[in-house]
């Protein structure tokens, strides 16, 4: 995958999770391990919600997820997105979203999602997935959201 002026893009996975090398964790390496096969540069960083986050200028793909717990996208990614300048930074970006959840009944969709979309501004969403614990371990799941993000990559006018 390359950039309008053939250089590799370069991808960033922000995330955030309670647990250390725990589902979303697993995910998101598979999700690199995908974006890396398809000739991108990958880099993945764990959100606080007093990061500063000017170095997401440099990147042309943003990845974004996080677990929800009790109800709410997981604190760190949240908290910056409405404290830090994370959301400035992502002003325009290409970005996929993901969401893990216990429960991926369409009821999830409406609640989840949202909660990142309502905080991004002028965003390109590439993909977006809710995702259960069974998708989360399941290297197919993170391969279909990978082809998904190339192709709408490749079918996106670039900056
Ligand atoms: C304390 C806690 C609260 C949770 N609350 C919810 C919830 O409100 N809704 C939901 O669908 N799943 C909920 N879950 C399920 C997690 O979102 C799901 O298991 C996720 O894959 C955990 O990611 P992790 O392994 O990176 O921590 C909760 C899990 C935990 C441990």
């Amino acid at each position: 995958m390359t950039t309008s002026d053939t250089r590799p893009m370069k991808a960033i996975i922000l995330y955030d999770s309670m647990s250390v090398g725990g589902s979303t964790e697993r995910f998101i390496d598979a999700v690199g391990l995908e974006l890396a096969k398809a000739g991108a540069y990958v880099e993945k960083a764990r959100c606080r919600q007093n990061g500063d986050y000017s170095f997401v200028a440099e990147f042309d793909l943003v990845v974004l997820g996080a677990p929800i717990y009790y109800l709410l996208v997981s604190s760190q990614l949240l908290g910056a997105l409405s404290k830090s300048n994370l959301k400035q930074n992502l002003k325009g970006k290409m970005v996929a979203l993901f969401v893990a959840c216990g429960s991926p009944e369409p009821m999830a969709q409406l609640l989840y999602l949202p909660q990142l979309k309502m905080n991004l501004e002028n965003p390109v969403i590439l993909a977006e997935r809710v995702l259960s614990p069974d998708q989360l371990n399941d290297p197919a799941a993170a391969a279909g959201f990978v082809d998904e993000i190339v192709a709408s990559y490749q079918k996106s006018p670039k900056p």
